[in-house]
């Protein structure tokens, strides 16, 4: 008789646990860049838009995590900021930063739960391209023992080249985030020659036993593209998350992204030619939304 009752009940449990399996196995986390909230706080010289309560809003609607970038300019991310953004969320804090000693000296004494090198030049607007790895070994090491020292997990910033994927195992990063501006700029055949290269870069990483996180330029139509690519775990959005809450909110456009995130996630099998082919056409209609 106990054969009889256990059985749907195991067959049950079994399931939901596979179920749950593969729901966290898709599951990106979305990291949300607030740095353009302090943006326009400092356009005034005001106390706001305060980034810290724009990180806590974003945290109350489903961010897996909040991101900020220390720059050399302080053009919007204060350094009180970043402490007081350490003090006040309760998700994960991911610090972009340049390997320079003073970010090293900030970023050992705030203890942000990762770091993200990437390059800076003082007069680009944004990120505009990966970071060398090979090419600053010595300086990328000095953040990489700090960061083992204080138990911070250290991801690089590169574009999907296979050589500074290599590199970067190599130089104690845990995880990579793949440069996603040309592939947001591009269009057409460009941009599937593109996607393929993320494509392949992110399966060359994942191989080598590192996490995959991508971000750039990315929006809610063409992040569909980005979350459909299999081995991607985590995305960092900023300008359209912070563009589309001017008008719905910081809830509603966090949740906003999650929707379409979770759409590229469906897109997901292991057949990447069809992937491709969903992830460019829907990106492509999801564009006049
Ligand atoms: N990832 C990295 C490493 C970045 O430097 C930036 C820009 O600060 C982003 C993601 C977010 O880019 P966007 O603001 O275009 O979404």
């Amino acid at each position: 008789m106990c054969r009889w009752v256990l059985r749907p009940q195991k067959a049950f449990v079994m399931g939901v646990t596979n179920a749950l399996r593969h729901y966290s196995a898709w599951m990106i986390r979305l990291h949300i860049n607030v740095d353009h909230v302090a943006t326009v706080r400092n356009a005034r010289g005001t106390r706001y838009p305060d980034p810290i309560f724009a990180a806590q809003q974003c945290e109350l609607a489903g961010a897996d995590g909040i991101t900020i970038h220390l720059r050399e300019d302080r053009r919007h991310i204060l350094d009180r900021d970043v402490e007081r953004m350490r003090e006040a969320i309760q998700t994960t804090l991911n610090l972009e930063m340049a390997a320079t000693d003073e970010m090293i000296e900030i970023a050992e004494r705030v203890g942000p739960d990762v770091i993200t090198l990437v390059p800076e030049r003082r007069e680009e607007r944004t990120t505009e391209g990966g970071l060398d790895a090979m090419g600053h070994r010595e300086a990328i090491r000095k953040v990489s023992s700090m960061c083992e020292r204080r138990g911070i997990r250290l991801s690089l910033f590169l574009a999907a080249d296979a050589d500074q994927i290599r590199a970067s195992r190599n130089l104690g990063a845990g995880q990579i985030e793949l440069h996603t501006g040309d592939y947001c700029e591009l269009s057409g055949s460009g941009r599937t020659t593109e996607w393929e290269r993320l494509a392949r870069g992110s399966e060359l990483a994942a191989e080598l036993g590192l996490e995959v996180a991508a971000g750039h330029g990315l929006t809610r139509a063409n992040v569909i593209g980005i979350a459909a690519i299999p081995a991607v775990e985590e995305l960092n959005i900023g300008h359209a998350v912070i563009a589309d809450a001017l008008f719905v909110g910081m809830g509603e456009a966090v949740k906003g992204f999650r929707e379409a995130v979770a759409r590229g996630e469906a897109q997901r099998s292991t057949d990447t030619h069809s992937i491709k082919i969903q992830s460019v056409s829907s990106e492509g209609s999801s564009r006049d939304e």
